[in-house]
């Protein structure tokens, strides 16, 4: 493919959460294709599976909810039962409602806290001793929208804001032995952004133009673009990368467009 970076990760082992779609399926071809042996991990037993079936290399499974502490160390305990261990952990499962202040739900704040930043912080405690044993890494899915605001996302602002400073955080904390770092895309084209914003506005067309022309680059991106900064962080050469929050982004978090 076009643009496609290889990375050697013969040998490790990844457990990539919310991995059955989107980013995180991405990530999971990508590692897989580099030679990694990865769980996957999906919110039930029902869509990990489907997920594994339509795989083109073998994948393990490591089933569970994230959103509380012990679903985390449930699906990080499957994750190693199957690996023996673990090199990489991608904090990949997130969700992305919200709506306007007025409306927001205590439900919703939990719901969106607890996925995105709870969860982060609970799968990373309970991979730490096999961490610790590989010398291995973690890579936080944080977004834009963790170092800017976006108007009508105030709690999945808050969650990634959350995600990028705890990153920090835990990078100062682990080193030397274990690195963490985030990624931070603008729009990607998944289920979270095509069926949730795009389809779902009355006018899709003009919907996807203005998500476009919200970056500089003048597009959306694509999972397999995010997956590359993934395997980037996660690989060896990014050896001297800890606590980074790299943006992914066409632009969108460089400052002020072009004035017409
Ligand atoms: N799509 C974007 O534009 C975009 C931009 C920036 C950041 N992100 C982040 O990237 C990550 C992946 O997003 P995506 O666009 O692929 O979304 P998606 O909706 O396509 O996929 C989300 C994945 O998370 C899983 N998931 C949700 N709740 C879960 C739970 N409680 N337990 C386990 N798994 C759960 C889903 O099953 C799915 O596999 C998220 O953290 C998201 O916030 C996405």
């Amino acid at each position: 493919m076009a643009g496609q970076v290889s990375f050697d990760f013969t040998g490790k082992r990844v457990l990539v959460t919310g991995g059955t779609r989107g980013i995180g399926r991405g990530a999971v071809e990508a590692f897989l294709t580099a030679g990694a042996r990865v769980a996957v991990n999906g919110r039930t037993d029902q869509s990990t599976n489907a997920a594994l079936a339509t795989l083109s290399i073998e994948a393990v499974a490591a089933p569970g909810d994230v959103a509380t502490a012990g679903g985390c160390r449930a699906v990080v305990a499957a994750a190693v039962a199957e690996l023996g261990g673990l090199d990489v952990l991608v904090n990949c499962a997130g969700i992305a409602t919200g709506g306007p202040v007025d409306g927001v739900s205590e439900e919703t704040w939990d719901a969106i806290v607890d996925i995105n930043l709870k969860g982060s912080f609970f799968c990373l405690q309970a991979a730490l001793p096999h961490l610790r044993a590989s010398l291995g890494n973690v890579v936080n899915l944080a977004s834009d929208a963790g170092l800017i605001g976006e108007v009508g996302l105030s709690v999945y602002c808050a969650s990634k804001g959350g995600v990028v400073n705890m990153t920090r955080a835990l990078a100062l904390e682990l080193a030397p032995d274990i690195r963490v770092n985030a990624v931070c895309p603008g729009y990607v084209d998944t289920d979270m952004v095509r069926r949730d914003v795009i389809d779902a506005a009355a006018n899709p067309a003009a919907a996807e133009a203005a998500l476009k022309a919200s970056a500089p680059l003048n597009r959306i991106a694509t999972p397999e673009e995010i997956a590359s900064a993934i395997l980037y962080l996660a690989s060896d050469a990014a050896r001297f990368m800890t606590g980074a929050a790299l943006q992914i982004d066409g632009g969108t978090t460089a400052g002020h467009p072009r004035q017409a």
